[in-house]
């Protein structure tokens, strides 16, 4: 047995060169262990059996986020089906609650427990850095709970009542701190998922269910990690560093990624705001939710920084060599058009079609670069819609020549607190007392790096959700992604949803029709 044998960690995995030593922890998981609950879903009574606070990794970095609570209809131990599912087809869906790039805690049953008895889920209480939630724009109504992370007891009670196996994970963030060192800069997220991942798999003749139909969900910050999860399956960047926590020796590829809001391709997302909103230097919300207040309007430096990172965008898109729907190359020309505005258009009028198709009304008074005939939308101002939107963050948007933003936070290490990841902003730093982010480590945050090459097995079906009145990153950033997706055989279903903000973990009547259509 593992039990009881002391390790000491490799000083340079998130230890700032401190040995660490601690108890190594069995991977097996003890069946036995559990408590039984009932939820109400829709009126109809489920009994789910709960593994809960169980360690995903053997040698934990932070025992505190390392773990997860595993949710499984106890319909499953008695032979029955649910929702069609068995015992040994049953998938599963994964949960994350991190939002803001900060820790998230396993995520729980009901929203006022886990069902296990265990800490609450948001891990809200222990947050010091910046992004200390403001409770405005948190909480109930846009889907993120206290942390700015995704209330996932929601998702969570509509995957048990689909017949799912719920495996919430938590996962160390860029506020993570052990012996005063940094333990959760990146990419110790995506490296603690893929550990829970891994959990799974290795445990799959000790549960039910078919560990080869994993859906990974999130929002934001979360959004980008599940996102992560569909496109970097198996690849070796990561291995070192799933070595060091003790993860299992097993695959860590998914089926699914559902991904709402992602805030990720952050080394190219810069300009990319600056291409949606460049030219607009008022601020007509403040950054990241909950996050520190950022200036009202730009500053004559920050504008000129707007008009130099547009012009990278362009460089950017082209380096891409993506394609639209109809097979022509996606462009982009100075004054705006091109077939990626076109695409761009489109999400939008399809966006705004579907809500007059369901009886939403849209009065043209508050919509004046919408343009509707006879129920039909006909046309979108993209320049006016992204006026209309407005920015919610300053130039440059994520990785800021003053180290204030959260992503420069969650790029630090073991013992630097924030840090440049591109080479713009480091080379305009007004702190120039770093050196920037290790290059391996920015690969290994952003999906565009793996989709469509051999490092990586990417998940078969991705479903990507973007608010419409969403300004926390370009829509550029979901629609590249889609069309990154889409050009390696990926089957994508990406929507912009209209009337939304900063959201997730809505509409889950349509996910699980299409995912439950995805498992036959
Ligand atoms: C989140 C929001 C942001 O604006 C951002 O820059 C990073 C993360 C979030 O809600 O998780």
């Amino acid at each position: 047995s593992l039990k009881n044998v002391k390790y000491t960690h490799a000083v340079s995995y998130y230890r700032g060169g401190t040995a660490y030593t601690g108890t190594v922890k069995s991977l097996k998981l003890n069946t036995k262990k559990y408590t039984t609950k009932t939820i109400t879903v829709n009126k109809k009574k489920i009994k789910v059996r709960c593994y809960t606070n169980v360690s995903y990794v053997s040698k934990p970095v932070d025992s505190k986020y390392q773990t997860m609570n595993i949710y499984i209809p106890e319909s499953y131990f008695h032979n029955k089906k649910v929702n069609g599912y068995t015992k040994n087809t049953a998938p599963y869906f994964m949960t994350n609650t991190v939002g803001g790039y900060m820790s998230g805690a396993a995520g729980g049953l009901t929203s006022s427990g886990n069902g296990g008895g265990m800490k609450k889920p948001s891990g809200s209480k222990t947050m010091k850095l910046p992004a200390k939630p403001t409770g405005k724009k948190s909480g109930k109504g846009n889907g993120l709970n206290a942390n700015g992370g995704a209330s996932s007891t929601e998702s969570t009670q509509k995957a048990l009542s689909e017949g799912y196996i719920v495996a919430a994970a938590g996962a160390r963030g860029r506020d993570d701190k052990k012996n005063s060192k940094n333990v959760g800069k990146a990419p110790a997220s995506i490296v603690d998922l893929k550990a829970a991942v891994r959990y799974l798999k290795y445990n799959a003749s000790r549960l039910p269910g078919n560990t080869n139909r994993i859906v990974a969900d999130g929002t934001s910050a979360g959004g980008a990690l599940s996102t992560l999860l569909g496109t970097t399956g198996n690849a070796k960047d990561y291995a070192p560093y799933l070595k060091a926590i003790g993860a299992a020796d097993t695959s860590d590829d998914i089926y699914t990624a559902v991904t709402f809001a992602p805030i990720t391709n952050l080394d190219h997302a810069d300009s990319a705001y600056e291409w949606e909103f460049g030219g607009i230097t008022k601020l007509s919300s403040s950054g990241m939710p909950g996050g520190p207040t950022t200036a009202s309007s730009l500053t004559t430096k920050q504008q000129a920084a707007s008009k130099e990172l547009k012009k990278q965008f362009v460089t950017y898109l082209n380096g891409l060599n993506l394609k639209d729907d109809n097979g022509n190359k996606l462009t982009i020309n100075s004054d705006g058009t091109g077939t990626l505005a076109t695409l761009l258009k489109k999400k939008v009028m399809e966006s705004a079609q579907t809500a007059l198709d369901n009886g939403t009304t849209i009065k043209a008074s508050k919509y004046p670069w919408l343009t509707i005939k006879s129920g039909k939308v006909t046309d979108v101002n993209l320049k006016k819609y992204f006026k209309a939107i407005g920015r919610s963050k300053t130039a440059p948007a994520f990785d800021s020549f003053d180290l204030s933003a959260g992503e420069n936070n969650e790029f630090g290490t073991s013992t630097v607190a924030s840090k440049h990841f591109t080479s713009y902003s480091q080379s305009n730093s007004t702190k120039k007392t770093t050196s920037q982010a290790d290059s391996t480590i920015v690969k290994m945050m952003n999906p565009m790096e793996y989709i469509g090459t051999s490092q990586a097995t990417v998940a078969k079906h991705f479903w990507i959700r973007y608010g419409e009145k969403d300004s926390n990153t370009s829509l550029l950033i979901p629609t590249l992604l889609s069309q990154k997706l889409k050009g390696a055989g990926v089957d994508v279903n990406y929507k912009v949803q209209w009337n939304t903000g900063h959201a997730g973990d809505y509409d889950l009547n349509a996910l699980f029709k299409w995912l439950n259509k995805n498992m036959k």
